[in-house]
């Protein structure tokens, strides 16, 4: 079998094998990929040395230059706590006013605003802080109980018809419902409330009941509203003169404010939220509403 054979058209080698009648050529591996097998496995094996590679039972071969995944993960976990830890202190001993003064912290304001606003607030008053029916909207200049910082902080902290012992308690009576009103004072004293943010409801014919409803406001209404309704945030009532409404200022919701009364809900957050993140929350509400054009 010594025998060399040449193909007679290429003048090359032939192997010697052969199927049906077609001879393979003995032709070397191509320089190109010859190389390229040689520089993957000395890359390898360089690897091997170098780098944490191999597992073993109960450990790794941790290649001589000593690097190590896990440890720089924990370095930079360590980084990123230092410095949580130092704007976390900034925000818990500053006063708001410094807190809003330094760009910097109003930064870690607006996104860990965000997120703590998304998790524990958002449910109820949207993720954009805008509300829903029955649900304030926090991004307007109407406000409750105040929309300064340490107001807003302030109404976390107690919440509104909350269990805290200190509760803001707001308490718009049921007027219908518990016979302080008959029907007719309700819808009476609901077109005139109407009327103070929309004076074209007044026509000359309903002239007489708008009037009979400013009476029994200034009587029944004005000691939690004001004589011109423009609320009081002493007691948590509403603006009635604005174009926000907390509940609806359509006749028909009017009318079911004025005849049932209502109570609205709003969790005290003193035991759910640290005191740095009341802070945070506060600011970042604050920011909401300043945003607004
Ligand atoms: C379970 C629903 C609910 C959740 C959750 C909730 N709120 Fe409220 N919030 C309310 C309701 C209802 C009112 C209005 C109460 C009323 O009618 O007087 C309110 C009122 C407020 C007010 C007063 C607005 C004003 O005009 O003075 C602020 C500020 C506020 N919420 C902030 C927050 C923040 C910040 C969070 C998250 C930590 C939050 N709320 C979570 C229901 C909720
Ligand atoms: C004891 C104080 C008090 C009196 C008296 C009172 N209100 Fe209110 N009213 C409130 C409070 C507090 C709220 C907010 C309730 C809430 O959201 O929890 C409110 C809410 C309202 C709202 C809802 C506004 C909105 O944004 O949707 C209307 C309307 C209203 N009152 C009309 C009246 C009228 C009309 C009278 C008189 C017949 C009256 N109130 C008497 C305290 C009072």
């Amino acid at each position: 079998m010594a025998v060399e054979e040449r193909d007679p058209v290429s003048g090359r080698p032939t192997t010697g094998h052969e199927w049906n009648g077609i001879k393979e050529l003995d032709t070397p591996v191509p320089r190109g990929v010859l190389m390229f097998i040689i520089v993957t496995h000395v890359w390898a094996l360089l690897w091997w040395i170098l780098m944490p590679t191999w597992p073993m039972v109960t450990t790794y071969t941790k290649g001589i230059l000593g690097i190590d995944q896990r440890q720089s993960v924990e370095q930079d976990l360590t980084a990123a706590q230092a410095e949580r830890a130092a704007w976390m202190k900034a925000i818990e001993t500053e006063s708001f006013e410094q807190i809003q003064s330094n760009e910097d912290l109003m930064r870690v304001v607006r996104s860990t605003g965000r997120q703590l606003f998304g998790d524990n607030c958002a449910a109820c008053h949207g993720a954009d802080g805008k509300g829903r029916a029955n649900y304030p909207d926090l991004t307007d200049d109407d406000w409750l109980w105040g929309g300064e910082v340490e107001q807003i902080a302030e109404t976390m902290r107690l919440g509104i018809n909350s269990r805290h012992q200190n509760t803001r308690v707001a308490q718009m009576p049921a007027f219908g419902r518990d016979a302080i009103l008959d029907r007719t004072q309700v819808a009476n004293v609901a077109t005139f409330v109407q009327s103070l943010s929309n004076p074209s409801v007044t026509t000359p014919e309903n002239g007489p009941q708008v009037q009979a409803g400013r009476e029994i406001f200034l009587t029944t209404c004005a000691a939690c509203h004001g004589e011109d309704g423009k609320g009081n945030r002493e007691v948590g009532a509403p603006n009635l003169t604005d174009q926000y409404w907390v509940y609806g200022g359509d006749l028909q919701t009017l009318i079911n404010t004025i005849h049932g009364g209502r109570q609205g809900h709003m969790p005290t957050w003193d035991e759910r939220l640290t005191p740095a993140e009341i802070k945070i929350l506060a600011l970042y509400v604050n920011s909401l509403a300043a945003a607004k054009p």
